[in-house]
């Protein structure tokens, strides 16, 4: 209700005029008893207009507000996400690529806040149920007290004793356990594989990510049993496949299972009247095609965020063009990039309403051709971006088609969500996700250090080489003047990962004689020919395989960095020099 009041002053405006006399009647009536007694004659007119008036404003309240309730500060996302896409730094970059779930705040309730709390305090119920377990357990306890005898992993103190030792190793390394499965044997006496699902405190989303890990485990007095060792990030692998399918476990080859909660299809639009009834909004390619991927995310979004503001569906192309800057080496766009390869779709389907372009346009030929004149569907072309989408808020074509014809500047996208429309528009930003590919790639990667890890984000490139405009870059991020600065900040021999648009892979080795350093090529089987990522990938580009380009290594440097314990910058701890060039430090504080 108080939204409501707070936002009906701004709705007035729009709003036919009764209700403005109508919603403040009840304290209005006792100073005024002329205007109480028109409102009771036009009440019942007015009782329809209000309930009108409650609808504008509900559209008001649900453009403006972000719906979903963990969002609790969208103008900080926005901002900080805006200082990185804005248009002056849509020169492709080296710079890292936050997107929607790296920003969006976290609702601190819904996180287990105390993790050295009991080990089966976790905010999601195990998928083994607890309450058969302690039945059984006091049964199983009697029976196999036998220290002799070895561990049978269908024994719930098994799972009780990994659960203990995960919480008490892992909890200080961001790492939140959701659900395990039941332990299988490993492959020998005395070992068990343990799967779980786990989700980083660092990422915001809310996407789990598997582990399976094997268990030495061995009984201890009073009956206890206790782990005695643990293997590596995903070592378990007789716990690999989802439980359902047991079979052979004895097989020495480990058996990968790609990620099946990842579900990217493309949604059909269905029968020919439930494509009449919904309303689109359509942009044809613009002068944003073949341009950074910074200037696409700003771009698409500003179309997603007029599509809600207008209530209507978009319409979504999947083939994105890759800019040269992506593969310096290679050096040319790249059309036909599927949207999947980088970007979350799953996620976007869920949070926004969205239809694929190419199945939507088959729609409209075949139930537009059907359709005898008088029937069609209706179609208003947008011709220019000087149209606003405020103008268009009571348009009632079936489809509105935005096209962007004109020469550059004029062509781009983001032009329809600038000047007065930023006030009505918001980009939607947290529906913009990483795909969950590569952040299957990150996980293992950070599994592989155990989660345990520093890292540095050296940024060079044209940067480096710009002395004009970045004084000092090239030298601050010398080898040198790297081990000089590194050496104050972390301790010697940790983990440390380096995320850089260096190319030369050696360039960092006067590094190593103090750390253990960790570059993104030392990773590259996770998208080599053997590796899920090549599976799945291959299989959404038609059995093609799809190389592992640069942006998406800036994407997968980009989260491994954000995972880090600690974490130091190029600019601000490496080079006194300001990210976007002399004298715009003033700047980036500001925001
Ligand atoms: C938005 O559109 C959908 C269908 O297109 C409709 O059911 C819904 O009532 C609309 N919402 C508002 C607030 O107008
Ligand atoms: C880029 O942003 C600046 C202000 O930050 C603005 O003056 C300029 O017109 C923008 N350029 C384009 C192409 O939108
Ligand atoms: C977190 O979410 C709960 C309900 O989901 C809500 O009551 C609470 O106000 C939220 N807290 C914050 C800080 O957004
Ligand atoms: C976490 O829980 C333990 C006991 O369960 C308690 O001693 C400790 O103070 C708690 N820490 C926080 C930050 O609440
Ligand atoms: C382990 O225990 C389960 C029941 O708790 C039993 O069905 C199974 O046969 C046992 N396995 C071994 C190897 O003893
Ligand atoms: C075993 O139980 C006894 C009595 O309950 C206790 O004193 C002893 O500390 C326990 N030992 C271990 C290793 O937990
Ligand atoms: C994938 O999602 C679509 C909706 O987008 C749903 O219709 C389909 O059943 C899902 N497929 C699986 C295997 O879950
Ligand atoms: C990838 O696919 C090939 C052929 O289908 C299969 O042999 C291989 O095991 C798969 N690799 C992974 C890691 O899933
Ligand atoms: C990096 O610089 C920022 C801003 O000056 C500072 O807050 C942060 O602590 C520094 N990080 C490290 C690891 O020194």
């Amino acid at each position: 209700m108080t939204r409501y009041s707070a936002v009906s002053t701004d709705a007035d405006a729009d709003a036919p005029p009764s209700p403005t006399s109508s919603s403040p009647s009840l304290s209005a009536a006792s100073d005024l008893p002329l205007s109480q007694k028109l409102i009771k004659v036009i009440g019942n007119v007015c009782f329809s207009f209000f309930v009108l008036a409650v609808l504008v404003v509900t559209v008001v309240a649900v453009t403006y507000q972000p719906p979903d309730p963990w969002l609790s500060s969208s103008a900080a996302l926005t901002n900080s996400l805006s200082a990185t896409l804005q248009n002056s730094t849509f020169r492709p970059d080296d710079s890292v690529l936050p997107t929607g779930e790296d920003l969006v705040p976290l609702n601190s309730s819904l996180i287990p806040v105390n993790s050295s709390s009991s080990p089966s305090a976790s905010s999601v119920p195990d998928l083994v149920d607890s309450s058969s377990m302690t039945a059984s357990e006091e049964e199983a306890a009697s029976e196999s007290c036998d220290p002799d005898k070895p561990v049978n992993c269908s024994d719930p103190r098994v799972l009780n004793a990994v659960k203990a030792f995960n919480q008490k190793a892992f909890t200080r390394r961001s790492i939140i356990f959701l659900s395990y499965d039941t332990p299988v044997p490993g492959s020998k006496p005395g070992e068990c594989d343990v799967a779980w699902r786990f989700r980083n405190r660092k990422e915001k989303s809310w996407r789990r990510y598997r582990d399976y890990r094997r268990f030495h485990l061995a009984p201890g007095d009073n009956c206890t049993i206790e782990v005695s060792g643990v293997g590596k990030f995903r070592s378990g692998t007789n716990a690999a496949k989802p439980r359902p399918r047991t079979r052979s476990p004895a097989s020495s080859t480990p058996v990968r299972v790609p990620d099946s909660e990842i579900n990217d299809t493309i949604p059909t639009v269905g029968s020919e009247s439930e494509f009449k009834r919904g309303k689109y909004l359509y942009y044809t390619r613009g002068g944003d095609y073949c341009k950074s991927m910074n200037q696409f995310i700003w771009s698409f979004l500003c179309g997603l965020g007029e599509a809600q503001f207008l209530n209507r569906t978009f319409v979504v192309d999947l083939s994105i063009c890759l800019s040269g800057a992506y593969n310096p080496w290679y050096g040319k766009d790249e059309e036909g990039k599927d949207f999947r390869f980088y970007f979350d779709f799953e996620h976007l389907k869920e949070s926004a309403s969205i239809v694929e372009e190419e199945e939507f346009l088959r729609d409209w030929r075949r139930w537009d051709k059907k359709s005898k004149s008088g029937n069609k569907i209706s179609v208003r072309k947008v011709p220019t971006y000087k149209v606003t989408p405020m103008q268009l808020k009571k348009d009632k074509s079936t489809i509105l088609w935005r096209q962007f014809d004109g020469p550059e500047p004029e062509n781009y996208w983001y032009r329809v969500c600038e000047g007065r429309a930023a006030k009505y528009i918001q980009r939607p930003w947290q529906a913009i996700w990483k795909s969950k590919r590569l952040m299957n790639i990150v996980t293992q990667i950070a599994g592989k250090m155990e989660w345990d890890y520093d890292a540095v984000h050296v940024v060079r490139g044209w940067k480096a080489q710009n002395k004009q405009v970045w004084p000092n870059l090239d030298a601050d991020t010398s080898p040198d003047a790297l081990v000089d600065k590194m050496t104050k900040i972390i301790p010697p021999w940790r983990n440390l990962y380096i995320a850089t648009n260096e190319p030369f892979y050696n360039y960092f080795d006067k590094l190593r004689s103090h750390y253990k350093v960790h570059l993104l090529d030392d990773y590259k089987e996770m998208w080599g020919a053997n590796s899920e990522w090549y599976n799945e990938t291959m299989e959404l580009n038609g059995g093609k395989p799809v190389p592992f380009d640069g942006y998406m290594r800036v994407a997968v440097d980009t989260e491994v960095l954000y995972r880090a314990k600690t974490r130091v910058e190029t600019f601000n701890n490496l080079t006194r020099d300001c990210k976007d060039g002399v004298n715009t430090c003033y700047r980036q504080i500001k925001r």
